[in-house]
């Protein structure tokens, strides 16, 4: 894909359905006793993975699609689950693709089955580590098998009788928390995950609603074996990882003023928010509304940023929006500092490299560090192709540094996008001016 650098962003945006609330929405109305429905289900190809998964297991989903007031498309998911204990052993290996959410929260709920299920993913996905979740889970009762000791995919799990676990991770990881509690759900006793600082927390908000008493304390977050999941129905908040890259677009692009609408501002998402006020952006919540999943509007402007030192302790408060803020830092006047970003080396592809080599193709002054980079701002990208590494979020932070640039921007392998963005063109060109 190429990207023409543009003069004004303006008007009113919806972003799509959030990612990580859409798989979890699709796992767990598999898994509750009738019919729920989830309007603004988001459509990509990580969440039909997860519904291609549960489908074979013997869930029902149908969609229904209308127009947002923006003119982009939403879509109701309506999913009939088969219970807790209903799901069917697949004949075949389930393949993935490309979501490592699905892996990780599937092997939970894999571990509380009694047949065995393999799970296979693409060359991304299996080079993703998933010992921080089948060593939990092995210790919990259930049987894994995959390569390096079960660290990648293609992995093989038989489940059955579990034990609830006292689990301190040693990651800041939302994936691996959401992975044991689904495998408490079926547990003897209680399951407790503590983590080093807090993660999404999309899981625990969605299990209460369905039914399910969580605990969560300074000591962790706990569940308990239930019998039934309760059916909900519930609007999926905009996806605040998805809005990000529009709201980098307004504060970059000259004479911009734009309303996002709708989007998610669960505070344990909201750091990308929190550092650009820090960096001095024209950025504020018009609206807010405390629901089982806090939602409002945004309304961001055209901005002159300066770049900072990252806490390093707000790293998993905006985990998936470090390669679109380091497309912003390189743009900021000033030095940026980010540290304690490991965890991006880990991601669909390796984030720190893959953003460092494009931002220095198009003439941004950056250096990588074991955890992080050293960014020093310019005025604007110079043109160039850079690659997408496959990588959807990489992919979606080039084409909006092209909107900054002296000249286009060329994007390798951007067909990535559809994995968290089918209609990312689309939804750039309604507030291109
Ligand atoms: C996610 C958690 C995060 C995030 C990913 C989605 C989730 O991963 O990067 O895109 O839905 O739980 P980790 O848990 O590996 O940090």
């Amino acid at each position: 894909m190429t990207q023409k650098p543009i003069t004004k962003i303006q008007g009113e945006y919806i972003p799509p359905g959030d990612k990580s609330i859409s798989h979890r929405a699709a796992m767990l109305g598999a898994l509750a006793d009738g019919t729920s429905e989830f309007s603004h289900f988001l459509e990509s190809e990580d969440c039909f993975r997860t519904i291609d998964a549960f489908r074979v297991m013997g869930a029902t989903y149908k969609f229904k699609t209308s127009e947002t007031q923006t003119g982009s498309r939403t879509t109701k998911l309506i999913v009939t689950g088969v219970g807790l204990n209903g799901l069917r052993a697949p004949e075949s290996a389930l393949y993935l693709g490309n979501s490592g959410t699905t892996m990780r929260l599937m092997l939970g709920i894999l571990a509380g089955q009694s047949f065995e299920t393999r799970l296979t993913g693409d060359p991304s996905l299996s080079a993703r580590p998933m010992k921080r979740v089948t060593e939990p889970l092995r210790k919990m009762g259930a049987e894994i098998s995959g390569k390096d000791d079960a660290n990648f995919a293609p992995l093989a799990i038989r489940g059955g009788e579990l034990s609830g676990i006292q689990w301190t991770n040693q990651f800041a990881s939302a994936q691996v928390k959401s992975a044991l509690l689904l495998a408490g759900l079926y547990a003897q006793g209680s399951t407790r995950v503590t983590e080093p600082l807090p993660t999404r927390d999309h899981t625990e908000r969605l299990l209460r609603l369905l039914g399910v008493p969580v605990e969560a304390s300074k000591s962790g977050v706990a569940v308990r074996r239930v019998s039934t999941l309760h059916p909900i129905h519930m609007r999926i908040p905009g996806d605040f990882s998805s809005a990000a890259f529009f709201i980098a677009a307004a504060l970059i692009v000259p004479h911009s003023d734009l309303r996002v609408l709708d989007v998610g501002l669960n505070p344990s998402r909201m750091g990308f928010y929190h550092v650009l006020k820090q960096m001095g952006a024209d950025i504020k919540i018009e609206r807010q509304d405390h629901g089982e999943e806090p939602i409002g509007d945004l309304r961001v402007k055209t901005s002159s940023l300066k770049g900072i030192d990252l806490d390093p302790r707000m790293v998993p408060l905006l985990i998936d929006e470090l390669p679109i803020l380091m497309v912003l830092c390189a743009l900021a006047q000033g030095t940026t500092r980010i540290r304690g970003a490991r965890e991006l080396r880990v991601k669909e592809t390796d984030r720190l490299r893959s953003m460092t080599e494009g931002l220095k193709t198009i003439g941004a002054r950056i250096e990588e560090c074991d955890d992080g980079c050293t960014i020093e701002g310019v005025r604007e990208f110079a043109s160039g192709s850079v690659s997408s590494y496959q990588d959807h979020r990489t992919a979606m932070s080039f084409l909006i540094a092209g909107l900054r640039a002296k000249g286009n921007v060329v994007v390798r392998d951007a067909d990535c996008v559809k994995i968290s963005y089918p209609d990312f063109e689309g939804d750039l060109k309604r507030i291109c001016s």
